[in-house]
């Protein structure tokens, strides 16, 4: 077991809206509980971070859920005080919540002031305010690792998608700041996904549209495929565990190779 005797916090944990299908969080809770670690999955989505945790349960792990919003910043201190009262100790912090609320899909001239300051407020500002109370609580704990799920939008931008990269790009500023910071105790990275399938992007579509949907976005991919919420568990248990116990600060992209892939064929 990888994480033996490890407490990991995961943000956004909650399972996808639609019967508790796949999201990143849940996948990364339940991965990290089949590895020993007792898990606090915190979202601001009641019901299916409460799933979460029966799933882990169920599965014969450990752990409890908080709802908590990541904008306000008594909810997220109050977390980590309810964390240090039941387990005493943090050692893992995985930042993942990312609110796509609202239209996100403008670009600057379009997007308003209130709807691009919500989105750095969750998006951004909701992993500072994780690391920002989390961090002492990790190094009284003896040290451990945080990991940012980023995204390949830091890298590669969208047309009329302006507010989310931004968001992305500052995520993997923020990984380097804290990587050399709280070293040696503590470790940072981050996971830069490219497109992975989840329930809640589906929105209201049939599950022939959203077959279409996934099979169009997918021939852009070298792999041919969208990427599996569990092929991103993977590489946060690698970067959590010690297996990664030499790297530090650095954004990994898990995208089966579309962004070193060009955009036309001879
Ligand atoms: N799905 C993808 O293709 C993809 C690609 C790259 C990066 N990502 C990133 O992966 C992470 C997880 O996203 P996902 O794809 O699993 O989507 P998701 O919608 O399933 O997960 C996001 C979670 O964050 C929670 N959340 C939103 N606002 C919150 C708030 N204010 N306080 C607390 N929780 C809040 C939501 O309830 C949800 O459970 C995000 O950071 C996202 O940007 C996803």
């Amino acid at each position: 077991m990888k994480l033996k005797n490890t407490v990991a916090l995961i943000t956004g944990a909650a399972l996808g809206f639609k019967e508790g299908g796949p999201s990143i969080g849940s996948a990364i809770a339940l991965k990290f509980a089949s590895e020993g670690a007792k898990i606090v999955a915190v979202d601001i989505e009641e019901e299916m971070g409460r799933k979460t945790i029966e799933q882990v349960i169920e599965n014969g792990g450990e752990g409890i859920f908080i709802k908590a919003d990541v904008s306000k910043t008594k909810e997220v201190k109050d977390a980590i005080n309810l964390i240090e009262k039941k387990y005493k100790e943090l050692h893992i912090l995985i930042n993942c919540a990312a609110s796509y609320e609202g239209n996100i899909f403008r670009n600057v001239v379009d997007t308003s002031e209130e709807e691009w300051k919500k989105i750095i407020d969750i998006n951004l500002n909701g992993y500072f305010r994780f690391a920002k109370f989390a961090i002492p609580l990790i190094l009284k704990s003896g040290g451990g690792n945080i990991v940012n799920i980023s995204s390949c939008a830091a890298f590669n931008v969208l047309k009329n998608f302006c507010v989310y990269p931004v968001t992305k790009a500052a995520i993997n500023a923020l990984t380097r700041t804290l990587a050399i910071d709280f070293a040696p105790q503590i470790r940072t990275n981050s996971i830069c996904p490219g497109f992975v399938r989840i329930a809640n992007s589906e929105g209201d579509r049939t599950p022939e549209e959203i077959e279409e949907w996934i099979n169009n976005i997918s021939k852009s991919y070298p792999l041919k495929r969208a990427c599996s919420v569990d092929e991103i568990a993977n590489v946060a248990l690698f970067l959590a565990s010690n297996d990664s116990s030499y790297i530090n600060g650095e954004s990994i992209i898990v995208d089966g190779g579309r962004i070193v892939s060009d955009t036309h064929e001879f």
